[in-house]
């Protein structure tokens, strides 16, 4: 499949936004792909990898994120599962668990429900390596501050302020990708 098929149906090429999210998803794509090389668990087909990258924020125009020029109706935080949806619709069940799951260090039932989060009240934590291997990656980059990749410390000290199991997660995941 061809990512870039999807993003220019759902956004306009040359458009800010268009911008933001294809430099971060590149960014997360290139960052997954060079783990996996040096990881023997991790011969996954390339391909895969970088359509998942490219694909694993496609929901973000849904919601309303003005930062960012997203003016849909949405919570940001609904972009994963929104893009899930769009995915799914497409065609592309697999792709679409990396949408859903690649919130934080991912979200359990319990932090949705407890947070009130405007989700699906299931489990939207990554599972397979794939999965998993996007939601670290992406941790490094930000969509306000392109081409940057963000510390390792600054990374930990984000996810700090939410529930021990973020950062946990993101400190075993450091251990088994590096
Ligand atoms: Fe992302």
């Amino acid at each position: 499949m061809n990512p870039y098929r999807l993003i220019d149906k759902y956004y306009t090429p040359g458009s800010k936004l268009y911008h933001i999210l294809v430099t971060h998803s590149e960014s997360v794509s290139k960052k997954a792909i060079a783990l996996s090389e040096n990881h023997a668990l991790l011969k996954v087909d390339h391909d895969f990898i970088r359509e998942c990258a490219l694909l694993h924020d496609i929901g973000i125009f849904m919601t309303n994120a003005p930062g960012i020029e997203c003016h849909g109706e949405h919570q940001y935080i609904e972009h994963g599962y929104l893009g899930g949806q769009l995915l799914r619709a497409e065609g592309y069940p697999l792709h679409a668990r990396i949408c859903e799951r690649h919130t934080g260090c991912g979200l359990s039932k319990e932090d949705i429900v407890n947070g009130n989060l405007p989700l699906p009240h299931r489990d939207m934590r990554p599972q397979t390596l794939v999965e998993q291997l996007i939601c670290f990656s992406d941790k490094f980059y930000s969509k306000t501050d392109l081409n940057r990749e963000l510390s390792v410390e600054h990374i930990q000290k984000k996810l700090s302020k939410f529930n021990p199991e973020q950062l946990e997660r993101f400190n075993a995941w450091l251990d088994f990708f590096k």
